[in-house]
């Protein structure tokens, strides 16, 4: 197989700064990728050129009201919007928790003593195979409002890819209140995380301070302001990936092909031992994440014995998606420890996916130490 060039551009392996330089294969990138080099840079220089608050006109607080602007902007490109439907906050589930606190709904809805019939009521259709970060705000917001909550959990066995499940036949008819999810790219800058809604927003109240602009979605979700120092890792994540077409987008998608194709062959020639869940077909809309089971075995134990005999990453459990792992895939009942979750980056070699095949091999060679599987 041609082996794949990789763009390393500022991650360099080699060099003694990277974190990929440390003796570590890194599969866990659904929760998140090694920085760039380049983000580490900029970071580092704001604390050591422009750490002053955002307001006043001196030099320094003008570089960083430029930089903070910067950020925004950079984002807004990236996610094919104007800077003003943009918020940062430090986590998905905050800035979902404060999208569900600023949305105005019916006020007939908001009296607890005089709750309308259910038939009036607003209604939340929440779907099981999320993130708990969104269903709890959610969650919360039917409570509190007396909305009727109708849950969707989708049929088809493919249930791990959104995209897929958005596309199932047995999604709810009605209009699906759809937010642009805040983990768009998994290659991403420290923990912040950008939120992108429609403007205007007509049912938002603001939780911002009353003399911030209400025309903008920072002004209304963003509580002051972002992080300024990890909001300058924001230009370097997407100078490094460019447009669609840029050089390291194109060189990261091609890597993601070649470094999933033997692993899911790998995972498909044996049916009997793995349970895949999101099917084992490798299309475009594929993201470079394979959740799975080994019959016999308990995820926890696969893990454990991988990490004895190499240093090879990957992760064991629910991933904060206890209604999905739990109550869809039933990898939670009767003493079963969720799947295991094996996910790439650009960094990813062929090389590495062939070492984890061998390792899972020699490891699962072993007898099952468990019938919790
Ligand atoms: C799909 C998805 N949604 C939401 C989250 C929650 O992210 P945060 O830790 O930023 O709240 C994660 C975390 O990994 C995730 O993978």
């Amino acid at each position: 197989m041609e082996k794949t060039q990789l763009v390393f551009g500022p991650y360099p392996p080699s060099a003694p700064t990277s974190s990929l330089a440390q003796d570590q294969i890194f599969f866990d990138s659904a929760g998140g990728s090694q920085a760039l080099g380049a983000v580490a840079d900029a970071i580092a220089t704001h604390f050591l050129a422009s750490n002053v608050q955002l307001g006043p006109t001196y030099a320094a607080a003008r570089r960083a009201r430029a930089n903070y602007d910067a950020a925004f902007a950079a984002a807004a490109r990236f996610l094919n919007c104007r800077p003003d439907q943009i918020v940062f906050g430090p986590s998905t589930t905050q800035l979902l928790r404060n999208v569900s606190h600023a949305l105005d709904f019916d006020d007939a809805n908001d009296d607890a003593d005089d709750a309308p019939s259910s038939s009036k009521r607003d209604e939340i259709i929440l779907s099981a195979i999320d993130h708990e970060s969104n269903i709890a705000p959610w969650l919360a917001l039917a409570h509190r409002l007396h909305l009727r909550v109708t849950w969707w959990n989708p049929t088809t066995s493919s249930s791990s890819s959104l995209l897929t499940t958005l596309a199932d036949p047995s999604a709810p008819a009605t209009g699906i209140a759809a937010l642009v999810s805040p983990h768009p790219p998994r290659l991403r800058p420290p923990h912040l995380h950008p939120l992108r809604l429609p403007a205007p927003f007509p049912r938002l109240r603001s939780l911002g301070h009353f003399f911030h602009d209400p025309a903008t979605l920072e002004g209304k979700l963003g509580l002051a302001a972002a992080s300024y120092e990890l909001l300058q890792a924001v230009p370097a994540v997407v100078d490094y990936l460019g447009g669609p077409d840029g050089p390291h987008r194109r060189a990261a998608d091609a890597n993601q092909t070649a470094v999933l194709r033997p692993f899911l062959a790998y995972l498909a020639a044996s049916p009997d031992k793995f349970t895949v869940y999101g099917g084992t077909d490798l299309h475009p809309a594929r993201l470079p994440v394979v959740s799975f089971s080994v019959a016999g075995w308990s995820s926890r134990r696969v893990v454990e014995e991988v990490e004895k005999v190499s240093n090879i990453g990957i992760r064991w459990g629910h991933f904060y998606a206890p209604r999905l792992v739990g109550e869809i895939l039933g990898r939670l009942e009767d003493g079963l420890d969720g799947i295991i979750r094996v996910s790439f980056a650009h960094y990813n070699s062929v090389e590495e996916v062939e070492r984890l095949i061998t390792v899972l091999d020699s490891v699962l060679s072993q007898p099952a130490p468990t019938s919790n599987a």
